[in-house]
């Protein structure tokens, strides 16, 4: 385990980019693996998660080429999809374990997927069920956890309300359904990220969304995709990863004299909500939409952050799903600021790489920071007083990363506001989504 120590000092200043969508780079690497032709993958930095899914469709035959920070994807449809000889490792992933069972569930052989421990313990009925439903013989442990062993076959289309909001179940199903006799519906009571629907659309598949008013008033998504589609390869520019930008915003937000800007970030609305609850929160940032470059699936642009005071907001449950990932970077920043913030509606943190909020409260209340923990979220006083607002408001120390990216980068983000600053244990978490993210901070700063 690694230990990285980070401190106040030098504001972070100039312009930066950040590694690929981890998002939209598993989704177009899986499915630029079924399509048939090439699919070329522009401006691929890619951390441990999505080398797990390259790994992944390595395994099942296709031919996969880095050149610079192209990937080139030589696929041969659906049926050029082989068994694998040996267990599909997805590592830290759950988006390549779940979407990847939605790619083999119609595939006619079969496959073992596993991970490191933390992906062993993550719950997997949330797929099983659905794809067991549409035909596959699929199986995980006793609760329904990895490993999973799938056999795909012929499937037939479903129509599916989600139970939980989660782009990954479904786009395991929508997936799956690509490969069924007939049409496939999922329903989504609460709106998540739509990654997959747009890059379906890129690889020239029919995706039909339909709004629809529900008996209870709230708008539901009907996401229609018809049954045996076959996918054609494409050209991608994956943007930057605004997950892993929102890091370097919150530490420019925290540090005095800070003025950042991150170019190329995706600005997808179904990611960004984090903008939205930080200038909520009292935060100076501006975000300018790339209209003039090729017509793009995904929305791009440039974000810029400078030094702001926060106080805490209560926040919108119906956003958690746009910001979900960013929760324990919002903690830290709440930490940071004056007043209380009331996070609730977000009990999927509970199943991530970790369970969110029970470290998120431990790690903040090592740091000095009253934290009341909630079933779905918690309840953060921020240290910060509005008489002296240039004293550092978190204790320094040591912290641990509990094995998760987010967490790790969250509280290196929080060691910028901290006497004597803070020591994580276990820093090399963030290799999974940001390599280089310490060097990158490190490299943002100007000497004071
Ligand atoms: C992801 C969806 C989210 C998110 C995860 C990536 C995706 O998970 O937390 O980091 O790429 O579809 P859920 O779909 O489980 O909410």
């Amino acid at each position: 385990m690694s230990e990285v120590t980070t401190a106040p000092g030098g504001p972070l200043c100039g312009e930066a980019t950040v590694p690929s969508d981890k998002s939209i780079a598993h989704r177009a690497i899986l499915l630029g693996a079924a399509a048939e032709g090439l699919t070329r993958l522009h401006r691929c930095v890619l951390g441990a998660d999505n080398q797990s899914t390259l790994a992944f469709v390595r395994s099942l035959g296709p031919v996969v080429r880095q050149h610079g920070d192209e990937i080139r994807i030589a696929g041969g449809g659906w049926d050029g999809l082989r068994a694998p000889t040996h267990p599909l490792d997805c590592g830290n992933s759950g988006t390549t374990m779940r979407l990847g069972a939605g790619l083999l569930g119609g595939r006619p052989f079969a496959a073992r997927l596993t991970g490191d421990t933390s992906l062993t313990g993550r719950p997997m009925r949330r797929i099983i069920e659905p794809l067991r439903f549409m035909g596959v013989d699929i199986r995980g442990d006793a609760e329904d956890r990895p490993p999973l062993e799938i056999r795909g076959g012929r499937l037939r289309g479903i129509t599916y309300r989600l139970p939980v909001a989660s782009a990954q179940v479904k786009s395991a199903i929508l997936i799956a359904g690509l490969q069924a006799d007939g049409p496939t519906t999922v329903i989504e009571p609460e709106r998540t990220r739509d990654h997959t629907e747009r890059i379906l659309l890129s690889l020239g598949a029919t995706v039909n969304i339909e709004t629809v008013t529900a008996e209870d008033g709230r708008q539901e998504r009907h996401i229609m995709v018809p049954g045996g589609q076959r996918l054609r390869g494409a050209s991608i520019t994956l943007p930057g990863d605004f997950s892993s930008a929102a890091f370097l915003l919150v530490a420019a937000i925290l540090v005095r004299g800070s003025d950042l800007l991150v170019r190329d970030v995706g600005l997808n609305p179904t990611r960004t909500a984090l903008v939205d609850v930080l200038r909520a929160m009292g935060a100076d940032l501006e975000v300018h939409q790339d209209v003039s470059g090729p017509a793009q699936a995904e929305p791009i642009g440039h974000i810029r952050a400078r030094h702001s005071q926060l106080h805490g907001v209560a926040v919108d449950p119906a956003l958690i799903p746009f910001l979900i990932d960013e929760i324990p970077l919002l903690c830290v920043a709440a930490a940071c600021g004056t007043g209380v913030t009331r996070i609730t509606g977000a009990g999927e943190l509970r199943v991530k790489e970790s369970d969110r909020i029970a470290v998120m409260a431990t790690e903040l209340r090592q740091r000095g920071v009253e934290v009341h923990e909630l079933p779905d979220g918690m309840e953060i006083r921020g240290l910060q007083t509005s008489a002296d607002p240039a004293r550092l408001p978190l204790r320094g120390g040591s912290a641990r990363s509990h094995g998760d990216h987010r967490v790790a980068m969250a509280l290196a983000v929080g060691g910028l506001a901290a006497e004597g600053g803070i020591t994580v244990d276990g820093a090399e978490a963030a290799e999974v989504s940001f390599p280089g993210f310490y060097e990158q901070l490190g490299r943002q700063r100007r000497t004071p």
